[in-house]
């Protein structure tokens, strides 16, 4: 396989896992840098994944600490692994918040796309990470046992973000029996690779 090849076929594979719920790379570890400068990572679903700019995005909840944080440093980093292609990605760039409340298109658009059931999980009383008693789904009372219908939904509007990030670099790891392949590749800002090279694995 070329560079040109293995980074075509990591866009195919991760557009693919934004629509197959079975598959692995859809359910990445995205970290932040927090704000006394540590690492903080946590499983996401990959909800977009787009060659044209380089980009990675996923769904949030605005009140959670991610959100500031990414405010106070916008650098991410996502990893991926499939173990059935035993392909792995781990990506670096900036991310950006974008909020319904703020009326931003982007948030407005994934909005609308988004399912009742995964809207209920905007729906939450309390914020998210806040210390409670007794084990709680936080989630209101009458919707414990089933999803919004769309009108109940539209109260998580407010609590709705999409994190968005430009990629500037993948680096790749193929594992294979006769001998692993790892390669990088770096980004524009328009998402275009401007220097790719293989790496020692
Ligand atoms: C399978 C799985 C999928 C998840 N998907 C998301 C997601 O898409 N967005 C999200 O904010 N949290 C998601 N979570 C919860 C996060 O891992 C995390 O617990 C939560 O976002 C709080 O993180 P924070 O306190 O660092 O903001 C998911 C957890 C699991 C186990």
């Amino acid at each position: 396989m070329t560079l040109d090849e293995l980074i075509h076929d990591c866009w195919v594979r991760l557009a693919r896992a934004v629509r197959d719920r079975r598959h692995s790379w859809r359910l990445p570890v995205l970290a932040t840098v927090d704000g006394q400068g540590a690492p903080a990572a946590r499983t996401v679903v990959l909800r977009e994944a787009m060659r044209e700019g380089a980009v990675l995005g996923c769904h949030t909840d605005r009140r959670s600490p991610k959100i500031e944080e990414i405010r106070a440093d916008p650098r991410v980093a996502w990893t991926f692994y499939d173990p059935g292609s035993k392909l792995q990605v781990r990506a670096r760039g900036r991310a950006t918040v974008h909020l319904v409340a703020d009326e931003d298109p982007i948030a407005l658009e994934r909005w609308a796309e988004t399912s009742l059931p995964s809207r209920r999980c905007y729906l939450a009383p309390h914020v998210p990470g806040t210390a409670c008693d007794v084990p709680s789904p936080n989630l209101p009372d009458a919707l414990e046992s089933r999803n919004p219908d769309a009108a109940e939904s539209e109260a998580g509007r407010a609590n709705f973000a999409v994190l968005r990030t430009r990629v500037e670099r993948f680096d790749v790891l193929a594992l294979h029996a006769a001998g692993h392949e790892r390669a990088a590749f770096e980004f524009d800002e328009a998402g275009q690779v401007v220097r790719s090279t293989w790496l020692e694995p």
